[in-house]
């Protein structure tokens, strides 16, 4: 399931806005890749590239391509809201909907898409999503209550479930933790390292020791200056760049000299 992602020579723009320039990058699958830099270098624009989620800003667009395991998201005739099921995406905020209910919420996406099912089915679906979020033993006997009722971490757990019910390729992770506290992170990241047995999974983070923990490449983005374009200074192996860094800028960002 677990797809290699290669993006060449990419430009993010909003309007004449150029946001994020010249990217290029392999995301390898099976793995975690996380993105750092200081805000405003463009880590949440270029993310939402990655499932064509960018777009959705009027005057947004991208130069360049993506590809998916050889397949061009950007190429004609692709159907962004396919790219959509195939990269799920998880957001810095728990969103889960607050009317539903913890089982309409997982099951979102397939009513979403008008797809029938039988109830058994959905069933199986269901507790498979919550098992694989680390969620299920905890709301095993509420599912019928709505997803707000639950915590900050479960909510974004539920938010997780929700994303991999949809037998994503990829996940896409902006700053998933920066909301929780740490027990509920630590349960997220528990969780992040096991997905990547399954999915290849992208995250921003500010927290460089959740970079370090859960990473298995680090790509560090930075900005010249307000108004200048956000770039991917240098990308590797994290242990590479939290250790012997090829860039001064990447060693003065992750030993907290700016940003
Ligand atoms: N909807 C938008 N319309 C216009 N410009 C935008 C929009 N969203 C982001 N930008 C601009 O694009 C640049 C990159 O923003 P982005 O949110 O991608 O940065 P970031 O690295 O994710 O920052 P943070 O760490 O604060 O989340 C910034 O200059 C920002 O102001
Ligand atoms: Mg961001």
């Amino acid at each position: 399931m677990s797809k290699r992602i290669e993006v060449t020579d990419l430009n993010c723009y909003y309007g004449k806005f150029l946001a994020v320039e010249d990217v290029t990058m392999t995301i390898h699958p099976r793995s975690v890749t996380a993105f750092i830099g200081p805000s405003g270098c463009g880590k949440s624009t270029f993310l939402r590239t990655l499932n064509r989620m960018h777009e959705v800003i009027p005057g947004a667009y991208v130069e360049g391509d993506v590809l998916i395991d050889g397949n061009n998201l950007y190429g004609p005739g692709v159907d962004p809201v396919n790219v959509r099921r195939q990269v799920g995406m998880v957001f810095q905020r728990p969103n889960p909907f607050p009317t539903m209910s913890i089982k309409d919420n997982v099951l979102a996406g397939y009513k979403l898409n008008k797809q029938r099912m039988k109830a058994s089915e959905a069933d199986d679906l269901l507790e498979k999503s919550l098992r694989g979020a680390n969620l299920w033993e905890e709301v095993k006997n509420r599912l019928d209550k709505p997803g707000s009722g639950l915590s900050g971490g479960q909510q974004q757990r539920l938010c997780i479930a929700r994303a991999i019910a949809m037998q994503p390729e990829v996940l896409l992770m902006d700053e998933p933790c920066s909301a929780l506290d740490p027990i509920s992170t630590l349960a997220v990241e528990d969780l992040i390292q096991e997905l990547k047995e399954t999915y290849t999974i992208v995250i921003v983070t500010h927290n460089m020791q959740q970079a370090a923990r859960v990473s298995d490449e680090t790509a560090f983005f930075n900005i010249a200056g307000t108004g200048a374009p956000g770039k991917l200074i240098e990308m590797g192996a994290t242990e590479k760049i939290f250790s012997t860094p090829d860039e001064k800028a990447t060693e003065d960002y992750i030993t907290g000299r700016f940003g």
